[in-house]
């Protein structure tokens, strides 16, 4: 959709708020807490960023994201903070969702570190609206830098816990939120170090009550890959897919315009089928039941274990 930046604003150090709209004023297709938009940016890369406005509205009248300053900007959030104008028209993907409030949930911890508290913050106004048993649990390097406080602690003061290491002294330590009760879900969002921390602290609970969403895919490591043989069923072409080679491109060289988003293996644009040969899953997608299928298979990143892997493409 191409949608106008009507608004845009500092709302913490290193973070932006963007309102986009259509141009003609239509409305846009609403989403649940969790979800997220791509922004397609002038240079051709597309980011993902979630929505902190969704809150399951059939509709929506704009789309809100903030957007934190990554120092390892490789031309997407450097861009956007210093570039980027309200005005600027650019192309948004609809809303998708793969990190929601489970419906079944009712006792629900929501934890943010930095820029995570995106889509922690709709899932915050969303338990708000259902009447559920939340509390919140927000940290970054200085309390300056945590995204909608004020909105936050306006909306359930009670609910809400601030940490800045800065001002603590100390990085948070999320045991005593953990065990403060038997939550149906705990909903995590922030830098990988975190998220494979509270992994760590709650690996022992049963499936499904600890949720993560990560914004940054993890180093691949190619350098045992081997090259193997893509075949692509319903259009009858094959090729060679070279160590290091993302199947992805391999496909894109037979002249297939497949979806994708990400690139990173994150987002599950790409997703696909594979009907024959082994998967080499390298996304963080791709759950363990849903790789246990078989079946699923995201080829920006991952590849074959054997000499050959056909797709239902
Ligand atoms: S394009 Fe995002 S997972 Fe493949």
């Amino acid at each position: 959709m191409p949608l106008r930046v009507t608004r845009l604003r500092a709302i913490a150090r290193d973070i932006v708020h963007l309102q986009l709209q259509a141009p003609d004023g239509r409305a846009l297709p609403g989403a649940e807490a969790g979800a997220h938009i791509d922004l397609h940016l002038p240079s051709g890369l597309v980011r993902q960023y979630s929505l902190t406005n969704a809150l399951g509205e059939p509709q929506m009248a704009a789309y809100e994201v903030a957007i934190g300053l990554d120092a390892a900007s490789r031309g997407g959030s450097a861009w956007i903070h210093e570039q980027l104008r309200a005005g600027a028209a650019l192309q948004v993907s609809e809303p998708r969702n793969h990190f929601p409030l489970d419906p079944a949930h009712y006792r629900v911890l929501l934890l943010a570190g930095g820029i995570g508290i995106t889509p922690v913050y709709a899932m915050a106004q969303t338990a708000q609206r259902r009447g559920l048993d939340w509390q919140l649990v927000a940290c970054a390097r200085s309390l300056g830098r945590i995204a909608y406080a004020e909105e936050l602690l306006a909306l359930a003061p009670g609910r809400v816990h601030l940490h800045g290491d800065a001002e603590a002294g100390a990085r948070i330590d999320f045991s005593r939120f953990l065990n403060a009760q038997p939550w149906d879900g705990v909903y995590a969002c922030g830098p990988q170090p975190m998220l494979d921390d509270l992994a760590q602290r709650t690996a022992a609970w049963p499936a499904g009550r600890f949720r993560c969403e990560k914004f940054k895919a993890e180093a691949i490591d190619s350098a045992l890959d081997q090259a193997f043989e893509l075949v692509l069923a319903r259009s009858g072409l094959s090729t060679r897919v070279e160590p290091g080679e993302p199947v992805l491109n391999a496909m894109e060289r037979l002249g297939v315009d497949h979806p994708f988003s990400c690139r990173e293996g994150l987002c599950g644009a790409c997703e696909c089928a594979c009907i024959d040969g082994e998967p080499d899953h390298r996304d963080q997608f791709l759950d363990a039941a849903a790789r246990a299928g078989g079946r699923r298979f995201l080829p920006c990143v991952s590849r074959a274990r054997g000499e050959r892997l056909t797709l239902d493409l």
